[in-house]
């Protein structure tokens, strides 16, 4: 299993870092087996598998129990947990019983949070209280309110700037690594080159440390549509749909179960029970 050491070597050598997002048990093991470097629980889980609006529902709980599956699947992975919407905002205290949780219940090795400013301190307590802590910074979805929609952020050079300062002061606080989503390439690039720890980007171009996507969207799987950035590897929605018809199907023409699918008895034991 690569660690958070493991990360920093290979910015230094220039070997990309695949992450990819899991929410239960066989995501999680299918992204183990498909070779990934690290397993984000993204609270994307919201969307994608609870049929939330925003990640703004998710909670805590939620994502405790879901990191647990997906640690059940993926024992040997580096696995980061989001932490939701509003459990480290509050206060130091608060927000390290919270990282804490998501650690000591799920067996998952990393925390991620959204934002910078008054995140900062946050990223330094999580940090020295022995808990790896990823960053994340440009589109942060959990202020979409804010926001004002899931835009490109970092397109003028102000916010640039801003955004490049921001990731050295997560650098400073202790983070091991930042997910960079939705900005321009050239930005990235330039975030990439002002840090030593690795710029997972999302929507971030190429010129970054390694790439994030959704599980569910690289897959097609139960998504409508997918933003600009994704790849889409396969579409397996319409072969589940498919699949579940075809079953419907069958058993409404009695076509299922067959003999093969079938228990029977003995004869001699039909005869004791019919008499
Ligand atoms: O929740 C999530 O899936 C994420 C990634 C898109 C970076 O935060
Ligand atoms: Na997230």
């Amino acid at each position: 299993m690569k660690q958070t050491t493991d990360f920093l070597k290979m910015k230094e050598v220039n070997e990309k870092i695949v992450m990819l997002t899991a929410y239960d048990y066989p995501s999680a093991k299918q992204a183990e087996q498909g070779g990934v470097d690290v397993i984000l629980v993204g609270d994307s889980l919201g969307m994608v598998v609870l049929g939330y609006d925003s990640t703004v529902s998710v909670t805590l709980d939620d994502m405790i129990h879901h990191a647990k599956a997906v640690k059940r699947g993926a024992k040997d992975t580096f696995i980061v947990v989001d932490m939701p919407f509003l459990t480290y905002h509050l206060s130091v205290k608060d927000t390290l019983i919270n990282a804490g949780r998501l650690i000591q219940e799920t067996g998952a090795h990393a925390v991620k949070l959204e934002g910078a400013d008054e995140v900062i301190e946050k990223i330094a307590a999580i940090t020295k209280a022995g808990i790896p802590v990823c960053a994340h910074l440009g589109l942060t979805p959990q202020s979409v309110g804010v926001l004002g929609g899931y835009k490109v952020q970092g397109k003028d050079a102000q916010a640039a700037k801003k955004l490049i300062e921001d990731a050295k002061k997560c650098e400073e606080a202790g983070a091991f690594a930042i997910v960079l989503e939705c900005v321009p390439k050239q930005l990235a690039k330039e975030v990439s080159k002002s840090v030593s720890i690795p710029i997972i980007g999302i929507g971030a171009g190429i010129e970054v440390d390694g790439q994030v996507l959704v599980y569910h969207d690289i897959l097609g799987y139960g998504v409508e549509r997918v933003p600009k950035f994704v790849k889409q590897y396969h579409s397996v929605n319409p072969f589940m749909i498919e699949s579940i018809q075809a079953y419907a199907s069958d058993v409404k023409n009695k076509q299922f179960p067959q003999e093969k699918h079938t228990f029977t008895m003995k004869e001699e034991e039909l005869k004791v029970l019919y008499g």
